[in-house]
């Protein structure tokens, strides 16, 4: 278990025999800080963690070596219902490429749906519970999740991320690509038919477009521990 898991657990935070499960939905746009804050709750909690993001990528990525083409929704829901895990651990997963196939397939209704249970399976078997991330966690794989965040920045704070994260003035692409790929990847996203990126209503938004990591991650524990203690007051 991790130290801080173990402390938490020590102080009675979660996880403790008795505590109920703790099911945590993450969802915004990409570049936001999702990923590394789902990482350290998970971590934080004693919680299974699942990237939704890496579905999408895999059978985006999948598609772009088969050669397919990623409107063909047909050949994209039969990669998604076949899709080779060893491609979650695929370097190549979080290339620009990978993630602009995957916000292309996953327009698709059959994808989508191919991609859900696995989703709902993961959340549903996690012995203490999980947390989740991608674009529609809260609004429609776990609707009924304990606490859902909302985690936002600007897209130029975003692009600026990615692009010291392919490199920076090393990278082979400029700045303002990566914020052009930014804001095409939020409006398709956003705008699609099936699941498009909203936060639930009950979600609590973040904004970290002024927040480093470790802010972040202090003002997501601060709206988790609250939760934790109403349902324990509701409880007693
Ligand atoms: O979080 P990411 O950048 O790895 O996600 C890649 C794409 O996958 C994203 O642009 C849209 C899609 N996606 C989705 O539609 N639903 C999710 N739950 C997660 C990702």
């Amino acid at each position: 278990m991790a130290e801080t898991a173990r402390m938490a657990n020590a102080a009675g935070k979660t996880g403790t025999p008795g505590e109920p499960r703790l099911v945590i939905a993450i969802d915004g746009p990409a570049a936001a800080g999702k990923g590394t804050l789902a990482r350290r709750i998970a971590a934080h909690y004693d919680l299974q963690y699942l990237d939704t993001g890496a579905l999408y990528r895999a059978v985006g990525l999948a598609m772009l070596r088969a050669g397919l083409d990623t409107d063909d929704e047909q050949a994209a829901a039969e990669v998604a219902r076949k899709l080779d895990v060893s491609l979650l651990q695929d370097p190549e997963l979080r290339s620009i490429e990978a993630g602009d196939a995957a916000s292309k397939v996953a327009r698709h209704k059959a994808v989508r749906a191919a991609l859900l249970d696995f989703q709902r399976d993961f959340a549903r078997q996690a012995p203490r519970g999980a947390v989740l991330d991608g674009r529609d966690i809260g609004t429609v794989v776990l609707p009924g999740a304990d606490v859902k965040l909302f985690i936002t920045a600007s897209p130029e704070v975003r692009a600026r991320r990615r692009w010291l994260e392919l490199g920076g003035e090393r990278a082979d692409t400029p700045y303002e690509e990566v914020l052009r790929v930014v804001k095409e990847r939020d409006a398709r996203d956003a705008s699609r038919a099936e699941a498009p990126m909203k936060p639930a209503e009950d979600a609590h938004l973040l904004d970290t477009s002024e927040l480093d990591i470790d802010a972040a991650f202090q003002a997501a524990l601060r709206i988790i521990d609250a939760r934790i203690d109403a349902r324990r007051n509701s409880d007693a």
